[in-house]
């Protein structure tokens, strides 16, 4: 599959199938995970998988805005991956300080959205989740308070095969060359 296909493949699922994910395949998603760019190749990031069907209900719960129907679907996700935010490396803090960048947190978005591409390739859908109960999901994945988990992903298959068009800014309004206009 060219990159531009697989980047039109990968959409945000919001419904998946019963059926259980395959480990080996998992294990690839966070290989090109692990593979992902970062600042002062800090690799700030640790990945926990959560792939039982109890356990995904019990953090899932967690994940759904209470009043409202906010991420209600990870209740249906067979797995949800944390990315908890390790301390990067000296450099990275230092650069992140001096230039006043959250670079862990580039870092971690870039590395979520290898992992959405290679379930994508995979067969498989995902959704980043930005919005949860990040101190109930940390303490039920037992992450020291000193981390943070910027995100979640569900991952599964998918119900819907076919990828919904993509709803974007035109090509035209999102560049220029040379200058800012
Ligand atoms: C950092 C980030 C946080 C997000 N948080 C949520 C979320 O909490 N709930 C949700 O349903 N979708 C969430 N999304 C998915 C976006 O809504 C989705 O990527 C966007 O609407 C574009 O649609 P697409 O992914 O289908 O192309 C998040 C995406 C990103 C990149």
């Amino acid at each position: 599959m060219s990159f531009i296909k697989l980047v039109n493949k990968r959409f945000s699922v919001r419904k998946y199938k019963n059926t259980p994910v395959e480990r080996e395949k998992i294990l690839r998603c966070l290989e090109a995970a692990r593979l992902a760019p970062s600042a002062c190749n800090s690799q700030p990031w640790h990945f926990i998988v959560v792939d039982k069907p109890k356990e995904t209900a019990l953090l899932s719960e967690k994940t759904t805005l209470p009043l409202t129907k906010m991420n209600q679907f990870s209740k249906g996700a067979p797995v949800i991956v944390a990315l908890v935010a390790e301390k990067p490396n000296l450099s990275a803090q230092l650069g992140g300080m001096i230039k006043k960048k959250p670079y862990y947190l580039m870092d971690i978005g870039i590395a979520a959205e290898h992992f959405c591409l290679q379930a994508a390739e995979e067969g498989l859908g995902t959704c980043m989740l930005g919005w949860f109960n990040e101190k109930a999901v940390k303490e039920y994945l037992g992450v020291p308070v000193k981390r943070s988990i910027p995100l979640l992903i569900t991952l599964g298959y998918s119900e819907k095969e076919i990828p919904p068009s993509k709803v974007r800014a035109g090509l035209e309004d999102i560049y220029s060359f040379g200058k800012y206009s």
